[in-house]
């Protein structure tokens, strides 16, 4: 029986993000429910019993964002909800069904869950800095906070579904916690590096390996990105849950960067990196993130620099075999 005082849930625990949450939350002395697709899945979930504290404090249940009331189980009787599941993917052809609809749809699925247990005190929401960004009506010597959203009309013509998917999924959200009095906190990372815990890459992961390894075509399209890195995001997630005064949207971004300035600071650092020289310029707006909410409550981040970021990141791509040993 996991101790209810300090038991919390972490939804899609086996991804990237969440893994590096799970690791975070064990070491901090939390009992941690998470929720996976596939509970028998031990190629998958090997690295989360491996982590300190598993044995003795962590319990995987099945839950898929697609099925009404999966996530009761998992979430009864917790105190907080993390909720990160979310389909990052690039979707093949339907992008209703297998980006949006989970993304919405379950995150409404994971609220009402929480809606039913008594215990819950904070619901902290993984949403993307891309709810922020993505729109073509801001003044670029202003750099964009958590008033910001992304435009819809955007997004929609221009097929950016995983933003949409994450805009539409966190004002849904807002909307349903307001509405039943939950305590939501929602956490805006950028593009978020690091060395992954799980084996398999997750799609951002992918892509930066891409870049890595001299590929132009995945990353283009990111164009001006802003980056951060996982520890710090895990521990950004941690602090609202456990700041009683956090409330609202927190952008967790470290840095922001042009592609051609990300290449150069990276081919400067690993020069022996097949990184490509150029790219082409896609006419995306300039922008900076002010993420002075979440300093000044008193966050600081670790990684701060490019370099910083990428550093880990790097050397676990190649103990991991993904890269050549230089
Ligand atoms: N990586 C980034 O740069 C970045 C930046 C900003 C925000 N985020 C957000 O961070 C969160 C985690 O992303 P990630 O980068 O860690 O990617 P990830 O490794 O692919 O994690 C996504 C998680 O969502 C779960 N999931 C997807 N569809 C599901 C469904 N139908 N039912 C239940 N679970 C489902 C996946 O479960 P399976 O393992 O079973 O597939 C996986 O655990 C997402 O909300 C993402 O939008 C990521």
């Amino acid at each position: 029986m996991l101790e209810s005082k300090r038991k919390v849930c972490v939804t899609g625990a086996s991804g990237f993000l969440a893994s590096w949450l799970v690791k975070r939350l064990l070491l901090s002395g939390y009992y941690v429910v998470g929720t996976v697709r596939d509970p028998e899945n031990e190629k998958k979930l090997g690295h989360l019993w491996r982590l300190e504290g598993a044995r003795e404090r962590l319990k995987l249940v099945k839950a898929d964002l697609k099925e009404e009331g999966s996530f009761d189980k998992a979430i009864f009787g917790c105190h907080g909800v993390f909720h990160t599941a979310s389909p990052v993917l690039k979707p093949a052809s339907d992008p209703k069904e297998e980006i949006l609809g989970p993304a919405v749809e379950g995150t409404l699925n994971v609220l009402r869950s929480c809606k039913k247990n008594p215990c819950l005190k904070r619901v902290v929401l993984t949403s993307s800095s891309s709810t922020v960004r993505v729109r073509d009506d801001f003044d670029p010597d202003v750099p964009l906070d958590e008033s910001s959203w992304a435009s819809i009309q955007l997004c929609e013509r221009l097929q950016i579904w995983y933003a949409l998917s994450k805009t539409l999924a966190e004002k849904a959200a807002w909307e349903f916690c307001n509405k039943n009095e939950i305590d939501l906190v929602t956490i805006l990372p950028s593009f978020v590096i690091g060395p992954s815990l799980p084996p398999d890459l997750c799609s951002t992961a992918s892509d930066v390996l891409g870049l890595l390894k001299g590929e132009t075509e995945k990353f283009q399209w990111h164009g001006r990105m802003g980056y951060v890195h996982i520890d710090d995001v895990a521990a950004c997630h941690m602090f609202v849950y456990e700041h009683k005064s956090a409330n609202g949207r927190y952008l967790c971004s470290s840095t922001v960067v042009d592609n051609d300035e990300l290449a150069s600071l990276l081919s400067t650092k690993y020069p022996s990196l097949p990184i490509p020289k150029r790219f082409e310029q896609l006419n995306r707006p300039y922008y900076e993130f002010n993420t002075s909410k979440l300093k000044s409550a008193g966050f600081e981040f670790k990684f701060k620099t490019i370099e910083e970021i990428f550093e880990d990141c790097i050397s676990s791509l190649v103990d991991q075999g993904y890269l050549p040993s230089f």
